[in-house]
Order: C-alpha cells, then sequence, then structure tokens
C-alpha cells in the first residue's frame, strides 16, 4: 500500500516533524500522566482531519463515548455532534473485559493462536485515523493474562496498520515516566512515541510540556517543547516558547 505523510493538524505539532507529520499505516503512542491532554490531543488532531473530509476514528476502552463528547464539546466548542452526523468522525465504545474473555478462550482452542472474533474494528468504513483511547484501560482487563494482553496488542497493531490510516494509541504513564506503557513492549511495537508531560518549575508552578522520543519516519526535533490547553483552540503547542518562560 502506497505510503504518504498526513499533517497531525494539531496546532503548533508538524512543524516539530522534518515530514510535517505522521506516515499512513504507523502507530503512534500518545503517552503520559493523568490529565496532560492525551484524550485532547489526539481528538483535536481527529476533529481537525474530520473537517478536511478525512473518516476518523474515535475507538474508548475508557470513558463512555456519551462523556468524552460532552466535556470536549462544553470545553471546545468542536461541533462534535455536526461531524458525527456526517459520518466523518465516529466515537465508539469497546468492552475491554469482553475483549479480554474472548482472547483467552481463542488461544486456549487455537493451535495457530489467531485471535479473529473480538470485533474491535467491525466496522463498514475505512478509517484515515484512529485513535485508541487507551492501552492501560485494555491492560486493566487482562490484568494477569500477559500472553493474551500481549497477543491481543499485537493483533490490535496489525490490524490498524492495516487500514494504512495514521493510528495514535493513548498510554497511561506516571507524571515523569521512565517507561511509557504497562511493560516496555508497546513502544518497541509502535512507529513513534510521544509524551506529554506535566512539569513543575522551582516555584511550584506546573507546566506542560512535550516530547517527540522516537518516530521511525522523519527527523524531528529532540526536545521538551511547551503546550497549552485553551478555550476554543484546544492543543496549542508552542515550539518557540521556552519552558517556565514566565516563572516568578
Ligand atoms: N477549557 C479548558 N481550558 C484549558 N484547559 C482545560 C480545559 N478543559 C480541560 N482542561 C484541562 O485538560 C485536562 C484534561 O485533558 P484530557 O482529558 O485530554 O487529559 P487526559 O490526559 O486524557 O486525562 P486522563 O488521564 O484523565 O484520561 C484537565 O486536567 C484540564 O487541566
Ligand atoms: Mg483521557
Amino acid at each position: 500500500m502506497a505510503k504518504k505523510f498526513l499533517p497531525v493538524r494539531v496546532h503548533g505539532f508538524d512543524v516539530l516533524i522534518e515530514k510535517q507529520g505522521f506516515r499512513s499505516g504507523d502507530n503512534i503512542l500518545v503517552s503520559g500522566g493523568t490529565g496532560t491532554g492525551k484524550t485532547t490531543f489526539c481528538m483535536n488532531s481527529l476533529i481537525n482531519s474530520a473537517k478536511e473530509g478525512e473518516k476518523c476514528l474515535y475507538l474508548t476502552f475508557e470513558e463512555s463515548a456519551e462523556k468524552i463528547r460532552e466535556n470536549l464539546e462544553d470545553n471546545y466548542e468542536w461541533g462534535i455532534p455536526q461531524l458525527e452526523k456526517q459520518k466523518k468522525l465516529v466515537i465508539v465504545e469497546r468492552d475491554a473485559m469482553r475483549i479480554a474473555r474472548v482472547v483467552e478462550v481463542a488461544l486456549k482452542k487455537n493451535s495457530n493462536k489467531k485471535i479473529t472474533d473480538d470485533k474491535t474494528f467491525d466496522f463498514d468504513f475505512k478509517p484515515d485515523r484512529i485513535v485508541v483511547d487507551s492501552l492501560s484501560a485494555l491492560s486493566i482487563a487482562f490484568s494477569n493474562d500477559e500472553e493474551g494482553y500481549r497477543r491481543y496488542l499485537k493483533h490490535l497493531f496489525d490490524q490498524m496498520a492495516g487500514f494504512n490510516s495514521v493510528n495514535l494509541i493513548i498510554t497511561e504513564t506516571t507524571q515523569n515516566p521512565e517507561i511509557y506503557s504497562r511493560e516496555g513492549i508497546e513502544e518497541f511495537l509502535a512507529d513513534g512515541v510521544i509524551v506529554l508531560y506535566n512539569v513543575k518549575s522551582k516555584s511550584g508552578q506546573r507546566y506542560n510540556a512535550l516530547e517527540i522520543l522516537k518516530l521511525r519516519s522523519s527527523a524531528h526535533v529532540k526536545k521538551l517543547v511547551p503546550y497549552k490547553l485553551m478555550g476554543k483552540q484546544g492543543f496549542v503547542v508552542m515550539p518557540k516558547a521556552t519552558l517556565f518562560a514566565d516563572d516568578e
């Protein structure tokens, strides 16, 4: 399948990447601590892409579709309901516990251990963009079943790559992470890792900054870049700003 580079379309982000976006078919982890803006970053990318006519899919294993819609629309007024009506944006909940059970059964009875009936991507359209929110919720559902979680992860990543879409996969970390996912295997499977930080200055003020930790497809900026979550625009990256610049 022909690969192309698609802009991420989060304000100020694409200039951090030499090729000005992510490569289609690639799986990119968006990692960060709680409340750092993972959901906002990913939905912002989908909304701006849906407005350009792309088909965007948001898969949630965590918050309900209703809650995501409500929280983001109340804050940013992006026009989510209209985009959903036009079928450019589809927000769907998937039951992580059910998937974990299906995978467990599949691994018990299949000699080739192929997962076929998890129905994660049971859709009648081919998405240009996919967001998965989040691997952490999935991993909790698999609890002690390491083998099941790994198999499903590989299956999920392979399926997404097969759509030739740009795929953003959210993982929760501690606030100052050293590993960016449950066991670290996710970041090896991924073609890129974006990390969102919530850092404290000397005066105790908290700031947000992001880092492109890895990107197999392109050269990119390799430093912490400040960002803010702000009314209407949503996720705004500030490539020229200095971290802690306005700290007293
Ligand atoms: N209108 C707004 N303006 C500025 N910041 C906002 C606004 N609304 C929410 N926020 C910030 O966004 C954060 C939540 O963003 P988001 O839900 O994207 O984070 P997350 O990393 O996905 O969180 P979680 O770990 O709970 O899934 C809040 O903690 C708050 O600081
Ligand atoms: Mg979230």
